[in-house]
């Protein structure tokens, strides 16, 4: 934990130096109203405010007489409850302190009114937290108001069942938090005090404590303000802040002998299926719901509306069956029972099919006679009744059989449809209804949609990460994605919930992930799960701590070290052979695995990670394990989870964290102090968010900012990945995004012109600079950044600059120390308004001969290319 984030930046800011002075200031006034400095010792009151209407966390009061309250923040919140799901969970219920002679802070709290478990963190200063765990207690009914007590050398954690006079008391027993007894009766009364504060009366726990553990509490807070104010930092203020600032002048001196290595794949991608990303977005397929598997548990509260029929109109009689299906995988499929001819049965798609004109289209469709033969009509057509291409399929035979046609379109089109009409009355079942664009990214069958693999290919990533995110984990045990599911002929994979709240094909599964990484040049990243779910998990209960059972982690590691059997063993292997069936004999070179993907750091999580990571050590030392340190930047997931990485010797670490601009803008320092005998970094998941969550220039340039000091910084980050990459416009369940896209169009956004400028101009000797800027405030220094970089491969220096500011920077370089190649420089520059979503980076020409100055234009970031001798 970096608790001095923002401290050298004070130093030499008056106006920071100020804003301290004012802080210690007002600290100092409710002591001085007592007349105390140092009362020597104090009280100290624990509570949380209630938890039924907003996420509160643990508050802390003090005092020194019991009777005057003082409120740290007021609501400064020192834990939160991590239990449960996002929206009304993670509430933390009468929690309690308890004390304990080697001076551990241990805090238990109630979750909710309906698990069977509470909530347990401890902590040796009440601000930093060891993450939290949740004992799942084998009793019925939920576990209310819980508290700590010490008998016989051993903890009691008591608790109620119920409220009121039915309410009876039990207990655990344990020496550890780790490991509990069975539940025993206990006769126990609450100990939890009252006290008034501001006038309203709360419900806790007080404990004596010396005067400097109150001090440091409030000093965190005070800090904790403090990065808060910067952090909130906008360019909306840019008016006020830099209402006097004029043009500046930089002069930038690259020095040529100030050098280091860097890595050659610092920017690469994460693809997640969040947003549609994946059926409906890249993957090429047309059909929504072709094999009829959607089901209501698919989606929150058991809709009724998701289900096998969903995205079909039958227009006739019809049910669905799953007697004899094409596998049993895949169990059901829709059965037409037409009375008359010219029954109809149409897919809409994904809100609708697009076309281009004058295109093929390939068909397929598993068909089975019922009663009779049959023969289908099969068009594209819009609710005017315009056809846009036609086929025809005859029906005959009472086994499935796989049918193939072609569909030649007349004209573009868009919210099309597909339709399937019968010549005859006889009945038939369909399943595994298909239609692919012929014209897909490499051309490849069962292949992604060309313009959005086109465009991501264009960022030039040097690896690409998938299936997630939250996906990799999912939503309880049942979820986590098993990559076995997805590989093997379509209709025998094994569709899943996503946990976006919606339906994975999985028809885009692990070969399709590894071949588009090989189409592209780009390492595979595949993420599996720590044998345990998200943390957020709405489904499966007692969150974090359903790992999965003991008896199930060999096979479980089985399946991860069968994936890199499947990966890079022989055609001949047992695992291989199914990739060389799928039509990749050769092996496709895995080098990585991600283990966990921001789990809670808890023993559960541990317990599994260490046996999946010696295990793969053992077989495969050749694989590099990325190990996970949490959602944040800071915290107790982040601190634990760089501990086992320091205890495991894991090689590379995956960092995430979603920050407004102001936490890029102040912490480009991040990287520089981390210790360069530690693990690596993958920083797997990043991106600016400002309130309303757009992508736009402020965004883009406080990333690009940010990116600077990750090159700077490449000796120690291996890699990097802006979090999520597509979304479907109108069904987004996260914003911002890197790509935007509908049935036919592609959006850019200024954050992704941002990966693909620092993609395409890398390079892997770092060079340092001197920057001289007129102006030395902090505020101004901080949005000014410079990085140089050496493209080893083509000679060329690459010089990044950004300007964050409001005012143009004029900029002089002083490369004297190179060897430059005549008239031989290229700038791509993007810039706009800070609001701008719609931003495109424009490419010059300089001509570096007749002058090295450059017109840093405000809120800016400039790409300069020069060839060396
Ligand atoms: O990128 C979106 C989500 O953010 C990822 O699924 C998850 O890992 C993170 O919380």
């Amino acid at each position: 934990m970096r608790i001095t984030d923002d401290l050298p930046y004070c130093k030499t800011n008056y106006f920071c130096k100020l804003l301290v002075a004012l802080l210690l200031f007002c600290l100092a006034l409710p002591l001085k109203s007592f007349g105390i400095y140092d009362p020597g010792k104090a009280y100290l009151f624990a509570y949380t405010l209630d938890g039924s209407k907003d996420r509160h966390g643990l508050y802390i009061a003090w005092s020194t007489d019991k009777l005057n309250w003082h409120a740290i923040g007021p609501q400064h919140t020192f834990v939160y409850s991590d239990y449960g799901t996002w929206g009304a969970e993670k509430r933390m219920n009468n929690p309690f302190l308890y004390h304990h002679t080697d001076g551990t802070w241990h805090a238990v709290w109630g979750v909710n009114d309906h698990d069977a478990t509470f909530a347990y963190a401890s902590s040796k200063d009440l601000i930093h937290w060891k993450p939290q765990s949740y004992p799942p207690i084998n009793t019925d009914g939920p576990i209310l108001m819980p508290q700590i007590n010490r008998q016989g050398g051993e903890f009691i954690v008591s608790w109620k069942n119920a409220r009121g006079e039915k309410a009876e008391s039990f207990a655990v027993k344990t020496s550890d938090f780790s490991s509990y007894s069975s539940v025993i009766p206990i006769a126990t009364t609450d100990t939890r005090v009252t006290v008034e504060i501001d006038g309203t009366p709360e419900n806790g726990t007080i404990h004596e404590v010396s005067w400097d553990v109150i001090e440091k509490l409030i000093n965190s807070r005070d800090l904790a303000a403090y990065r808060s104010s910067l952090y909130r930092e906008t360019t909306d203020q840019d008016p006020q802040r830099f209402a006097n600032l004029e043009t500046l002048t930089a002069k930038v001196k690259v020095l040529a002998e100030r050098k280091k290595q860097i890595s050659d794949q610092l920017i690469g991608v994460f693809y997640e299926d969040i947003n549609y990303a994946a059926d409906g977005g890249i993957y090429g397929e047309l059909i929504q719901n072709r094999d009829f598997e959607y089901h209501p548990l698919e989606r929150k509260n058991n809709d009724p509306n998701w289900n096998a029929l969903t995205a079909w109109e039958v227009l006739t009689d019809h049910k669905i069956d799953s007697t004899q299906p094409i596998h049993k995988n895949n169990k059901h499929y829709l059965v037409l029972q037409p009375k008359n001819s010219g029954a109809l049965v149409r897919n809409l798609g994904y809100d609708g099919i697009s076309v281009k004109g004058g295109e093929k289209y390939d068909l397929s469709l598993f068909v089975k006679e019922i009663e009779g033969d049959n023969v289908l009509q099969i068009s594209l057509k819009d609710r005017q009744g315009t056809s846009y291409g036609t086929t025809q399929i005859r029906v005959k035979g009472t086994f499935w059989k796989k049918h193939k046609a072609v569909i030649k379109t007349k004209s573009a089109g868009d919210e099309l449809f597909l339709e399937i009409q019968l010549q005859k009355p006889s009945s038939i079942a369909l399943d595994m209804i298909s239609l692919f664009p012929r014209n897909t990214f490499n051309n490849r069958t069962n292949g992604l949609r060309q313009d959005l693999a086109q465009v991501i290919a264009d960022i030039n990533p040097k690896f690409v990460r998938f299936p997630g995110g939250c996906v990799a984990h999912g939503d309880g045990l049942e979820n986590i994605y098993n990559w076995k599911h997805t590989v093997g002929p379509l209709e025998a994979r094994i569709p899943q919930r996503n946990i976006w709240g919606y339906h994975q094909s999985v028809g885009l599964g692990y070969f399709e992930y590894f071949q588009f990484c090989e189409d592209i040049d780009a390492t595979p990243i595949p993420i599996i799960a720590a044998g345990v779910p998200c943390q957020n998990s709405s489904t499966g209960g007692a969150g974090q701590q359903c790992g999965l059972p003991m008896e199930e982690m060999d096979a479980y590691i089985q399946d991860i070290l069968d994936l890199i059997e499947w990966a890079n063993g022989p055609a001949d292997s047992k695992w291989g052979s199914v990739r060389a069936k799928a039509g990749h004999p050769k092996p496709f070179n895995l080098k990585y695995i991600g283990i966990g993907n921001e789990d809670l750091i808890s023993d559960v999580f541990i317990e599994r990670f260490t046996m999946i990571y010696n295990a793969i050590q053992k077989a495969h030392p050749e694989i590099t394990v990325i190990g996970t340190v949490g959602p944040f930047s800071s915290g107790s997931d982040y601190e634990e989870g760089w501990r086992l990485a320091d205890e495991l010797d894991i090689p590379m670490v995956d960092e995430h964290y979603y920050q407004p601009p102001g936490w890029f803008i102040h912490n480009q320092d991040f990287y520089d102090t981390y210790d360069r005998s530690k693990s690596k970094v993958y920083l797997g998941e990043y991106a600016a968010h400002l309130p309303g969550r757009p992508n736009n220039i402020e965004t883009a340039l406080s990333e690009a900012l940010y990116l600077t000091s990750i090159e700077r910084n490449g000796d120690i980050v291996e890699m990097s990945s802006y979090a999520p990459l597509l979304a479907k416009e109108g069904s987004t369940q996260w914003n911002p995004d890197l790509i935007y896209f509908d049935n036919s169009q592609v959006h850019l956004t200024p954050g992704y012109y941002v990966q693909k400028l620092f993609g395409n101009h890398g390079g892997t000797l770092y060079f340092d600079h001197q920057l001289k800027l007129s102006n030395n405030s902090g505020d101004v220094k901080k949005r000014v950044a410079v990085s140089s970089v050496l493209d080893e491969s083509s000679n060329e220096l690459i010089i990044k600059l950004v300007n964050l500011l409001p005012v143009a920077v004029e900029t002089q370089l002083d490369l004297d120390e190179f060897n430059l190649a005549p008239r031989s420089a290229s700038m791509h520059t993007l810039s706009g308004h800070p609001d701008d979503e719609s931003a495109t980076p424009q490419k010059s020409e300089v001509d570096l001969d007749n002058s090295k100055s450059f017109n840093l234009k405000p809120y800016s970031l400039q790409v300069i290319r020069i060839k060396l001798l």
